[in-house]
């Protein structure tokens, strides 16, 4: 099968948000502290009327429905979720529901799960359903849906809740450069859920930040490394129109960022100019671990990526600033948010997405954009999710 990858996408996130200066000042917070502190505009949240079920029972129907998708045509569907309603029962299960009218239940796949990564993997496990031998010639659609609670204190402003869902298979307009791809994946506990009766992770802030960082690093590098033996050039930010990241709050992706900024200064890229370089020169000889914790290296590297990022990294950060952490769903509202700026301009352009579940998994890979064909186009994926009215329907709640 040629060009695999994803042919539509319908988003859903709940109808009601709240303002983050408005939650700052009902927390105590100083000033700045949510908006600027964490980069987060708005988070949205669920009511007691709904869930991870009925948000991805939304996300499935509107998909199907506007593209007039006939529910026999699903062969797979895959579910990333770190929100457990039930320790057994998958929450694909429940999406049967809406295949049982058609007959149709001859559809594989169950849940992913691990921390914000069980979307990739669902991804990823659909793509690969489709590239292989047991592919039947049907779509596989993929569901990323969660609903981020945290208890009182610094991490409540960093929960949010969605569902995405994403349709896969061949002649798609997104395609997955399947060779360029690199994994990270080892043992921490930076943030995880032990108390099976709460919905509220453990979590270590500082120590996921760190995670997340080390992560990042040692992907952009192993994907480098794969990169320059495939293509005998180096790999750099300038090799990729955009970059987007898994988003727990907004200032992590401009750290982010910086860091594959720092990383390219460091390896002599020719993205980084001469200026550039000098500023983060001092910072070279710090072990992995020191540079980590270096505030003056976090600023000089963030400074030295402010107009890459206003170009890169900008146009992917709107869903998750407004709406905040969905776990899973929130690296692909970043690149939802990307199609919705972007739209028809992303003809030919290759986009690196960063994904990262704490405990922890992460991977980094490409996608390769065309605008393609009616109805599985960039213009119908940014139509049909309408984010502007989406965004601005929704009710603002005062505390
Ligand atoms: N105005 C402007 N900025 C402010 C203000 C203010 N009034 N007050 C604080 N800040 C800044 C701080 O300087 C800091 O910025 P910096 O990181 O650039 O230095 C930032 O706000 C955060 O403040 P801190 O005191 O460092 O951290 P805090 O105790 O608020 O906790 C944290 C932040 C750790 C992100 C917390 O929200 C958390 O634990 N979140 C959940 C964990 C998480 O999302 N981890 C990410 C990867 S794992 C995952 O996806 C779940």
């Amino acid at each position: 099968n040629k060009n695999v990858g994803i042919l539509a996408m319908e988003i859903y996130f709940p109808p009601t948000c709240i303002q983050q200066e408005v939650l700052e000042a009902h927390d105590g917070a100083s000033k700045g502290k949510y908006t600027i502190g964490l980069g987060q505009d708005c988070m949205g949240f669920c009511t007691e009327v709904e869930d991870v079920i009925s948000m991805s029972m939304t996300a499935v129907t509107s998909l199907l429905e506007k593209y007039n998708i006939d529910p026999k045509q699903i062969g797979r569907l895959e579910v990333g979720s770190e929100t457990v309603l039930d320790k057994s029962k998958s929450i694909k299960t429940f999406l049967m529901q809406i295949f049982e009218e058609s007959g149709n239940t001859d559809i594989e796949g169950v849940d992913s799960t691990n921390a914000c990564y069980g979307g990739t993997a669902a991804l990823f496990n659909c793509v690969n359903w489709v590239e292989s031998s047991s592919w039947d010639g049907r779509y596989g659609l993929v569901v990323c849906t969660d609903s981020a609670v945290y208890a009182e204190g610094p991490a409540r402003p960093t929960g949010g809740a969605a569902a995405i869902a994403m349709l896969v298979g061949p002649d798609a307009p997104i395609v997955f450069e399947s060779k360029l791809r690199a994994s990270h994946m080892a043992h921490a506990y930076d943030f995880y859920k032990p108390n099976l009766a709460s919905e509220y992770p453990v979590v270590d802030g500082k120590l996921s930040q760190t995670c997340y960082l080390m992560a990042l690093d040692s992907c952009y590098k192993n994907l480098s490394h794969k990169y320059e033996k495939m293509e005998g050039k180096k790999f750099s930010i300038a090799e990729a129109a955009y970059f987007v990241f898994h988003s727990p709050y907004n200032k992590l992706v401009q750290k982010s960022f910086a860091r594959l900024v720092f990383n390219d200064a460091l390896s002599d890229a020719s993205s980084i100019d001469e200026a550039g370089k000098e500023k983060l020169s001092p910072f070279s000889s710090l072990t992995g671990d020191e540079s980590y914790q270096n505030r003056d290296l976090e600023k000089a590297s963030q400074l030295v990526a402010k107009p890459f990022y206003d170009e890169k990294v900008g146009p992917t950060t709107l869903i998750p600033k407004q709406v905040g952490n969905m776990y899973t769903a929130s690296l692909y509202a970043a690149f939802a948010s990307l199609i919705h700026n972007k739209t028809t301009a992303l003809d030919g352009k290759r986009v690196i997405l960063f994904s990262y579940g704490s405990g922890l998994s992460a991977t980094m890979f490409s996608l390769r954009l065309r605008e393609g064909q009616h109805p599985f186009s960039l213009s119908k994926i940014a139509s049909v999710m309408n984010v502007s009215e989406k965004l601005k329907s929704r009710h603002e709640v005062n505390l």
